[in-house]
């Protein structure tokens, strides 16, 4: 353990199509943790992949390549870091779960850097990143056990939280993800990739009660959700809609399927807080920007009683970032013995890319 109170922690992310280097600032037990977030800097991929309708793994992984070490001297610079390998305690990576080259992008060079200053090296699970993002910048309390809804692209989960690094995933998507069936029906409906903030922004002025697409699983005893039938009817409902030459916008099918899409996840979460008496709902991923999906969830948790603490995280926290894994390396930091520094510095060698890492 440093014998200062402050940890730096400089964090890496790749598992997707952005690259992304924060430093952060972290004090405090691993159940109240202060985390300050020095710097942040994210470089989107969006515009490379958007012409192929979705992100292609070699191409991500050769960007992030390509970006980190300019990335990295802006992180360095913007936190005021001259020499890393005093000034940091640890470099965290993201280790899954993620598309594969992708990752291994991000290990490499953090494991390198790691090795070129001589600091442990941590891989950090991208889910436990965005589950935390509500504590960055110290926005949020939790009290336990705490309930997080997780939704990004590439997931939608269910998982409770006896307390911060223990986990246990009570529900997630048997087919499509919420993130994924947004950028689908957008995809349908002519939209750029990725098509779930223009579904929200068609959805606003769109009749939610347009059309009436299903609400898959809603009434299952299970906390587990599918998405793809509901994508399926709002292509099917799209072809009849053209074949029979109907007048229709896409707000209307926007707002009708994002209001589906919504309808089921707050009503599992709903289930799940009361059943395990949850003190605290966090929300944390990329769908987690959606302004209809916040306004819901904190209409639907005011209302109950007990009323649980709502943990949001900023917007600016709710795509991928490497902010997130290095808050989340902190509570994992806390609970190793860093009084012999070769524990965690082995993982120079041993650390690898999981694309299908759980929680
Ligand atoms: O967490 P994230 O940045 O990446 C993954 O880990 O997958 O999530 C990206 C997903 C994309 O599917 C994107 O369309 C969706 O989050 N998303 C939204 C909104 N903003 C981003 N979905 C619905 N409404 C939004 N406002
Ligand atoms: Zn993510």
């Amino acid at each position: 353990m440093p014998t200062k109170n402050i940890v730096t922690i400089l964090a890496i992310e790749t598992s997707c199509d952005e690259t992304s280097v924060a430093i952060l600032k972290c004090s405090g037990g691993a159940q109240r943790p202060r985390l300050d977030v020095v710097s942040n800097i994210v470089s989107s991929q969006i515009k490379l992949h958007a012409p192929y309708g979705g992100v292609v793994p070699n191409l991500a992984k050769r960007e992030h390549q390509k970006n980190l070490p300019r990335i990295l001297k802006l992180a360095l610079a913007k936190a005021d870091i001259k020499n890393p390998k005093t000034e940091l305690d640890a470099v965290a990576v993201t280790h899954g779960p993620g598309l594969e080259p992708a990752l291994w992008a991000g290990i490499t060079f953090a494991g390198e850097k790691a090795q070129e200053w001589n600091l442990p090296l941590m891989g950090i699970n991208h889910m436990e990143g965005h589950l935390i993002t509500p504590l960055l910048e110290n926005k949020s309390s939790i009290a336990y056990p705490a309930l997080a809804l997780l939704v990004s692209g590439g997931h939608t989960s269910l998982v409770l939280a006896k307390k911060l690094g223990e986990y246990k995933t009570i529900g997630e998507t048997v087919d499509d993800a919420a993130g994924e069936a947004f950028d689908k029906v957008a995809r349908m409906m002519n939209l750029a990739y990725p098509g779930g903030p223009l579904i929200s922004k068609l959805a606003r002025t769109g009749n939610r009660y347009g059309f009436s697409f299903p609400r898959p699983m809603i009434l299952q005893k299970n906390y587990n959700f599918s998405f793809s039938g509901l994508k399926t009817a709002v292509l099917y409902t799209l072809r009849d809609l053209k074949e029979q030459k109907k007048a229709y916008t896409n707000n209307d099918i926007a707002a009708s399927f994002e209001e589906a899409v919504i309808d089921v996840l707050i009503l599992k979460t709903q289930r799940a807080i009361q059943e395990f008496k949850v003190k605290t709902l966090i929300v944390g991923g990329g769908v987690a920007a959606n302004s209809r999906l916040r306004l819901r969830l904190g209409n639907m948790v005011r209302a109950l009683e007990p009323r649980p603490l709502f943990a949001l995280p900023e917007i600016r926290y709710t795509g991928d970032n490497a902010a997130m894994i290095g808050g989340a390396a902190y509570i994992h930091f806390l609970k190793k013995d860093f009084s012999s520094p070769n524990t965690v510095r082995a993982s120079w060698k041993t650390l690898k890319a999981h694309a299908t890492l759980e929680l």
